[in-house]
């Protein structure tokens, strides 16, 4: 497939990057700083450019057959960078007719916020992690509002751990024991899973690794 992804030089953007030029996909690199990429491949093309500027982002989604993002921007960043930015790629995509998004948001929005420990919602969230989600919660509601054929993956707390190919994913975490935690590389082959799967399709699965050993997964039955 064509693939763009956005937040490409961040943890998860490599990992998206590397291992879609793995599965032999054709992959579009869009980056404020493409040096950071560090990375030449035959089937890479870096596209250096801002998410908030709209011109640039048409020219790059058009033609592609997915959207892949993970944007982000320091905890105490109030630009809302990840909001802004995906609204833009929602009006690109729109106008450009490229219908699938797969975006990576975060365990904590929307209903799974009830479902925090008591030491996330009452101390980290609104500690460290107020303007995360906010941002967050903002970059939902957009994708939820379009019309493109979304999938909003929330992961748990992103480590830089190995890839395992092996966490919990679901709509609900009730049914399993879950460590709120998952490397970057899971939760971007995760993402990359979506463009095959539709399972979740306009809907918002978390990912995490199971508190059970490793290989004792729990698969959600959604
Ligand atoms: N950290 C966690 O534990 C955790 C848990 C769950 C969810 N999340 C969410 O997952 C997402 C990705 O996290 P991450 O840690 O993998 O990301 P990250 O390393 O912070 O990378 C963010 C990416 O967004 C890019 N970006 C920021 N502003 C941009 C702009 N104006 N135009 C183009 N690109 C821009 C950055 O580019 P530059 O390299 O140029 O800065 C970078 O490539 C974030 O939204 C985060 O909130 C994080």
């Amino acid at each position: 497939m064509k693939l763009i992804i956005f937040g490409a030089t961040g943890g998860t953007g490599r990992q998206l990057v590397s291992q879609a030029l793995e599965q032999g996909h054709s992959v579009t690199a869009f980056a404020r700083n493409p040096e950071k990429l560090n990375l030449q491949h035959e089937n890479l093309q870096i596209i250096e450019g801002d998410v908030l500027e709209l011109p640039a982002l048409e020219r790059a989604i058009q033609g592609q057959n997915a959207v892949l993002c993970a944007l982000g921007a320091p905890a105490m960043n109030k630009r809302k960078i990840r909001s802004t930015g995906t609204q833009n790629i929602i009006q690109a995509m729109e106008k450009t007719q490229v219908t699938r998004l797969i975006c990576q948001s975060g365990y904590g929005c929307g209903e799974t916020y009830e479902r925090l420990p008591f030491h996330y919602k009452y101390i980290i969230f609104p500690l460290f992690l107020r303007h995360v989600f906010i941002d967050h919660e903002l970059q939902e509601r957009a994708i939820k509002k379009s019309q493109l054929d979304w999938t909003i993956t929330r992961p748990g707390s992103l480590s830089n751990g190995h890839y395992t190919g092996e966490y919990w994913h679901g709509l609900a975490s009730t049914d399993t024991a879950i460590t709120l935690t998952i490397s970057r590389a899971d939760a971007a082959d995760f993402m990359l899973k979506q463009l095959t799967d539709t399972s979740y399709l306009r809907k918002t699965p978390g990912i995490s690794y199971p508190v059970k050993k490793i290989d004792q997964v729990v698969e959600c039955k959604s």
